[in-house]
């Protein structure tokens, strides 16, 4: 391996979120030598990443406390001195938010890339010297361009030469998934580095050096990495609503969705990863991600590639709603008045995130029909519930409302159905038995994960509706 002449000393992360707090605190922890500053308009979350109260970080991830409380105020810093943390780094990650455009041109599907915009030109005025500018976040084909032209202009604009600036910009995708973020930062499938200029492909990369093996290092142009990202995500969906397209026909046919998912799992051409059927696909990037690439295949002209993506999005909406419908097709046809028990909120399990979770819609879709909610969630704040929900909780003059639970019994008794929407792990050890017995009969769990005990509910005398198996 060539020794590379630039050494990065010092980091910035712009955007102290889910990727940019763990993924610093996990380059803090493997480079002890490399000074980390993750800073962020948003105080209150840095007073939160600087909180002696470990539990009360921002993100909650398995295993981020432990290191953030090793490293923090060594070699990683969490403040919200943006100008000064750009000036003294050599190395700038921009990992900030780049959601669905809300209106103009692109409205409801191209990336909104005014924040990655905003860290760019704040970069173009404080940076000094060389400074390596690493793309983050999750961007659409070519936003390089659009970074190294900002960076460029500011130059252009002053009349000296600014602070000697030299910027070079990369792409390096985050692969991380919630829930499972400190592991796969410790020992990722693969690191992405696209980039134009070898010594700063080699800066980062000898970062990741430090605890990841060089045959994991991918090189590629800045387009195939920008484009990677978007196609591993909209790959990871699609296989999430095939499998639940064929969860539907199960149920349809008799068939059992755990056993399809295993006889074609066995297949190495297929892999038996990403195959468990739910209640669609939530979190913050597989809808915005499938979206992006929609609008980019528009842009190209390339309308019929732009469908096929569209119909996994198509299939995610469908499964949700199909859910809601099948709760009130099993409670007799309708929900109105009856409370229902709603075990997890997040949108996957070992996560506090509900951004785009499935339980938004299909709780939304229960209320809308009358149904009293009691929800159960062991991370979620109540305070994100009721954004997510857009309404005030326990509204007393309407038969519709929710409320959340401290624990699954209280959401439980005299309720008429139980539905379990995310995969939290202690859902798997309901004393169904203890629980059915303050239910109100005929009562019903319906598991949308596929998780519970059944066997242990059924004999309970729970009527139990699994996805994928039972009609
Ligand atoms: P997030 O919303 O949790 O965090 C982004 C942070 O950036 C916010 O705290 C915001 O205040 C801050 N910010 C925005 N503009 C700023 C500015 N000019 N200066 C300083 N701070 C600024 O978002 P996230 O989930 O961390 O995602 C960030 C990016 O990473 C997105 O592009 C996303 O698609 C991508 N990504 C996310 C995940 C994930 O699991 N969440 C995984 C891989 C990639
Ligand atoms: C996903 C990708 O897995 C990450 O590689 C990527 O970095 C990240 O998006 C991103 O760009 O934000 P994440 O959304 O955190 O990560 O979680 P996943 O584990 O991918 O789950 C996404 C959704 O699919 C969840 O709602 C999950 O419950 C659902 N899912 C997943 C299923 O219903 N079945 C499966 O078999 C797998």
């Amino acid at each position: 391996m060539k020794e590379n002449k630039f050494k990065v000393k010092t980091i910035c992360c712009i955007g102290a979120g889910y990727v940019g707090g763990p993924t610093m605190a996990v380059i803090a922890s493997k480079c002890p030598n490399i000074k980390i500053y993750v800073v962020d308009l948003n105080d209150e979350r840095i007073a939160r990443w600087n909180s002696n109260d470990l539990s009360d970080l921002p993100v909650f991830e398995p295993g981020l406390d432990k290191i953030v409380s090793q490293c923090r105020d060594k070699n990683l810093f969490f403040s919200t001195d943006v100008n000064n943390s750009i000036k003294e780094a050599d190395m700038i990650f921009l990992s900030v938010n780049t959601p669905t455009k809300a209106k103009g041109i692109g409205a409801g599907q191209a990336s909104d890339l005014k924040w990655i915009e905003a860290s760019a030109r704040q970069v173009a005025e404080f940076a000094e010297g060389k400074t390596i500018v690493v793309e983050k976040s999750t961007l659409p084909v070519r936003t390089a361009e659009t970074i190294k032209q900002i960076l460029s202009s500011s130059r252009k604009n002053s009349n000296e030469e600014q602070h000697n600036q030299e910027f070079s910009v990369l792409s390096n995708p985050e692969f991380l998934a919630e829930g499972t973020a400190i592991k796969d930062l410790q020992n990722p499938d693969r690191i992405l580095i696209g980039g134009e200029d070898e010594s700063s492909i080699e800066a980062l990369a000898e970062i990741y050096q430090n605890w990841i093996k060089d045959e994991k290092i991918i090189r590629t142009n800045l387009w195939s990495s920008e484009l990677s990202k978007l196609t591993a995500n909209a790959f990871l969906a699609q296989r999430v609503s095939s499998i639940n397209s064929i969860a539907a026909l199960c149920e349809a046919t008799g068939a059992n969705v755990n056993e399809v998912s295993n006889a074609i799992g066995r297949d190495s051409r297929i892999g038996n990863k990403f195959l468990k059927a739910g209640p669609g696909f939530g979190g913050s990037c597989f809808k915005k991600d499938i979206l992006n690439l929609i609008y980019l295949c528009k842009f190209y002209g390339l309308q019929e590639v732009a469908d096929y993506w569209e119909g996994v999005l198509k299939i995610n909406t469908w499964t949700q709603n199909r859910i809601s419908k099948a709760i009130v097709q099993k409670l007799f046809g309708t929900v109105s008045g009856k409370k229902i028990a709603i075990l997890g909120f997040a949108f996957k399990a070992d996560t506090n995130d509900t951004r785009e979770s499935s339980a938004i819609s299909i709780c939304s879709n229960l209320i809308e029909e009358g149904a009293n909610l009691w929800i159960y969630d062991p991370k979620v704040n109540p305070k994100q519930i009721e954004l997510d929900l857009n309404i005030q909780s326990s509204c007393k003059e309407s038969i519709s409302s929710w409320n959340t639970s401290d624990s699954i019994i209280e959401a439980a008794i005299d309720s008429d159905a139980i539905v379990v929407l995310t995969d939290w792990e202690q859902f798997k050890y309901v004393n169904w038995e203890e629980v059915s017995s303050v239910m109100r009969s005929p009562s019903w769990l319906i598991d949308t994960r596929n998780i519970v005990n059944h066997e242990n509910a059924i004999s309970s005398g729970l009527r139990v509706w699994r996805i994928g198996i039972d009609n």
